[in-house]
């Protein structure tokens, strides 16, 4: 590495000027980028997995095309997330391994199972809710392929989280005592490990320093929590529903809402694999990359031929 590529880069970044696949970086900044948009992308994978458990029993067939087309739209954000790694040099199937070899993360929130219909809605609401948080502060991240996927991904995570706001509402205006239970059940069980997607407080996070002076990041673990919880709250009054948290409460001091502790010894647990679906969602996983090995041998084996027939 040579000064004058570190300070260009170095330039770049305090002008907000995107680095590029062909631009220098440094190693380190490739390799956190490599990391964050590779378990970026097996999120969104993985999280297909707790809404297509629902898909057989959605109540109508206007619900089910829904969560059909929320279900694809994931696998999309999957697709644009892991191309954006390659762009970085990370080879696709060596990443997948490393997530299926527990070597690589994705996100804790998709650790938890789907109860009912209603977690259907929560999963909507809450966790892309969550998701559109974290991404739309993304589409300024300094990676530009980054970047840019993060336009495309917010757009439709906002249908995302319409049509789980929308479906809670069904619920609780139009439906009876039994399905306004099922929903507060759905809350309950969904609120904390929401809050937990944003990741560690930033004074115990290892990687958030470095990613906002690289402006991976733009904000700090804290702060997008605290705009979720803000955003959040009076949606979940207006549903008539109660935060499992006692000690939530409006603080007109700060212009926030203060909130409880949260678990991270549980946070901890899931992270580390120990999670109430870790296992389920790791076995389900290599059994489709067990039985797609053919689609993928298919694709390099044509990409392959027409490589030569283009260098011929
Ligand atoms: N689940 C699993 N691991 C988590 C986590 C979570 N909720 N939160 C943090 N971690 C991991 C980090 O990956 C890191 O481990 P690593 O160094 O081995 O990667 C460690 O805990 C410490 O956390 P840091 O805060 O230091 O890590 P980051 O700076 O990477 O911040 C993050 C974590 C905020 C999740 C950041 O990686 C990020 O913004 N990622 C992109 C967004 C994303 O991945 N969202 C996941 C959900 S996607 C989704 O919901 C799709 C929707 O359509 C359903």
């Amino acid at each position: 590495m040579s000064n004058a590529e570190l300070n260009k880069f170095e330039d770049k970044i305090a002008r907000d000027v995107k680095i590029e696949p062909r631009d220098w970086m440094p190693e380190a900044y490739r390799e956190s980028l490599i990391r964050q948009i590779s378990q970026h992308a097996h999120s969104e994978i993985v999280g297909m997995l707790p809404e297509a458990n629902w898909l057989t029993r959605a109540p109508s067939l206007r619900r089910k095309s829904i969560l059909m087309a929320k279900i694809q739209d994931e696998a999309g954000h999957g697709l644009y997330l892991y191309c954006a790694a390659e762009t970085l040099g990370a080879e696709r199937q060596a990443t997948i391994y490393a997530m299926l070899e527990g070597k690589m993360k994705y996100s804790s929130i998709f650790n938890y199972p789907t109860r009912s219909w209603a977690d259907m809605g929560m999963i909507g609401w809450l966790v892309d809710g969550a998701a559109i948080v974290n991404q739309v502060a993304l589409q300024r991240t300094s990676y530009g392929p980054y970047a840019r996927a993060m336009v495309r991904i917010c757009k439709e995570e906002s249908f995302h989280q319409r049509q789980g706001y929308e479906l809670l509402t069904e619920l609780v205006k139009e439906g009876n005592d039994e399905q306004r239970a099922m929903v507060q059940d759905s809350i309950n069980r969904f609120w904390w490990p929401a809050l937990m997607m944003f990741g560690p407080h930033d004074k115990d996070s290892t990687n958030t320093d470095q990613s906002l002076e690289w402006k991976i990041k733009r904000f700090g673990n804290d702060e997008l929590r605290q705009k979720f919880i803000d955003i959040t709250v009076p949606q979940a009054e207006y549903l008539g529903l109660t935060i499992p948290d006692p000690d939530l409460k409006w603080n007109e001091e700060t212009g926030h809402y203060d909130h409880g502790p949260i678990d991270w010894q549980e946070f901890k647990q899931v992270v580390r694999g120990y999670g109430p679906c870790n296992k389920d969602r790791m076995n389900t996983r290599r059994q489709a990359q067990e039985e797609g090995k053919w689609v993928v041998e298919a694709g390099l084996a044509y990409d392959a031929k027409q490589r030569v027939k283009k260098a011929a």
